[in-house]
């Protein structure tokens, strides 16, 4: 693999050991994956950040890399952690884990890492530019960032990010590379999308079928930014999608960076599969503990348009919703908050429903308008889940 002068010197350890072995690392794998060279990167996503899935063992790696002087490069975001910095106390969250949560994240802020624990850097003041190089791990924020702003990332691993991170370098492979991120199929979608859940499910039914792969759509007349970023966290948890198109829509499709013509494979989603996959989403339960919103976190609009929702109403059940500190920041400035809060919702930064230890707060059931998290609440935090569209949750859980 070619290296550049400084990237050699950055191996051989002239800028001390840690960046060596980030360096190290990077090497294999662009070497397992045939990377010709490195590629600098602008900006960097962590996941790994929730102790209740990185655990003590993830904690102690991360302490220890701070202590030796890791220091990132490049403008680095970390991923929702287990819980909000602030009120953790006031949802329930143990002091035990809060204590093991809150020294993950000192060593992350230690490391140059942004603190803004969030999968949407996006929409929180870390926005990369159309065919920008970044190195990015969530799997929604991956989606998003190569399909809907057109920036190239694999999908890394906490690790790979972090070294991305502290070198500002991440190997030349996969979807940094033109060839790769034409599409491999197309999916002609015959049906009205309506909510950010419709999205969900037609993610869920291509994810399902796929598995992995680019897919072209057609057929998606609008779409905006909660759609499209609903429809990659779907396709990335149902299937391994990183990369999609949608005709006339996502910036590659719309310049004719890609060619869709010479691809062969072709499935059909309607209105049936749609209905077919809700069914498959969703338990039927009459009662929820907990309402979560916000899988990805949600942007100002969706919280906006909720509490358009919720108007004159009150839930039987309490509201989450899920979003960053930044969007959180302009909803109470806007006293949205406010106008949640008397409504029986909560927003709750830093943290999300699928990192969050909702199984230790006693919440067993759980209503989302997420299809990323309807397919990850039932294993990681042994939930049952009501998955349908938010005006209709609000109908049901509210008076
Ligand atoms: Fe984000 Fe957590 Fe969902 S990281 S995409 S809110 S699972």
């Amino acid at each position: 693999m070619y290296l550049t002068k400084e990237e050699e010197r950055m191996l051989e350890g002239e800028y001390g050991n840690v960046v060596a072995r980030c360096m190290k690392l990077l090497v294999k794998l662009g070497e397992k994956f045939g990377a010709e060279r490195m590629v600098e990167v602008r900006s960097v996503q962590i996941a790994g950040v929730s102790y209740k899935n990185i655990g003590d063992p993830g904690l102690e790696f991360l302490e220890g890399f701070a202590n030796e002087g890791a220091k990132v490069k490049v403008t680095s975001f970390m991923n929702p952690a287990g819980m909000p910095m602030e009120g953790w106390e006031e949802i329930g969250i143990p002091s035990d884990f809060a204590e093991k949560q809150k020294r993950v994240i000192e060593a992350f802020r230690k490391m140059g890492v942004i603190v803004a624990s969030t999968c949407t850097p996006y929409l929180a003041g870390m926005l990369p530019r159309f065919r920008e190089h970044i190195a990015w791990s969530e799997s929604s924020a991956v989606a998003f960032s190569n399909s809907v702003v057109g920036a190239r990332t694999n999908r890394e691993g906490g690790p790979s990010a972090l070294a991305a991170a502290i070198t500002g370098r991440t190997p030349y492979y996969g979807f940094h590379l033109d060839e790769n991120r034409n599409p491999n199929f197309v999916v002609r979608v015959d049906a009205e999308l309506k909510s950010i859940s419709d999205y969900g499910a037609l993610g869920c039914v291509v994810g399902k079928a796929k598995g992995k792969g680019v897919p072209y759509f057609t057929g998606i007349k609008h779409a905006g930014i909660d759609e499209l970023k609903s429809l990659g966290a779907s396709l990335a948890a149902y299937g391994a999608v990183a990369l999609f198109h949608v005709e006339g829509i996502t910036p590659e499709a719309r310049k004719g960076c890609v060619d869709v013509e010479n691809v062969e494979e072709t499935i059909d989603v309607g209105e049936k599969e749609l209905k077919e996959a809700y069914e498959a989403m969703s338990s039927e339960l009459e009662d929820v503990e907990l309402i979560a919103v916000g899988c990805p976190h949600a942007s100002i609009n969706e919280i906006r348009e909720i509490c358009e929702l919720l108007k004159g109403k009150k839930l039987k059940v309490p509201m989450w919703i899920f979003t960053s500190q930044a969007v959180k920041s302009i909803a109470k400035r806007a006293g949205i908050s406010e106008e949640l809060e008397k409504a029986g919702a909560k927003l709750i930064e830093d943290t999300c429903p699928v990192v969050a230890p909702l199984d230790v707060l006693g919440i067993k059931k759980v209503a989302v308008n997420s299809g990323k998290a309807a397919f990850y609440l039932p294993n990681t935090n042994k939930q049952m889940v009501l998955f349908d569209d938010i005006s209709r949750i609000i109908d049901k859980f509210a008076e």
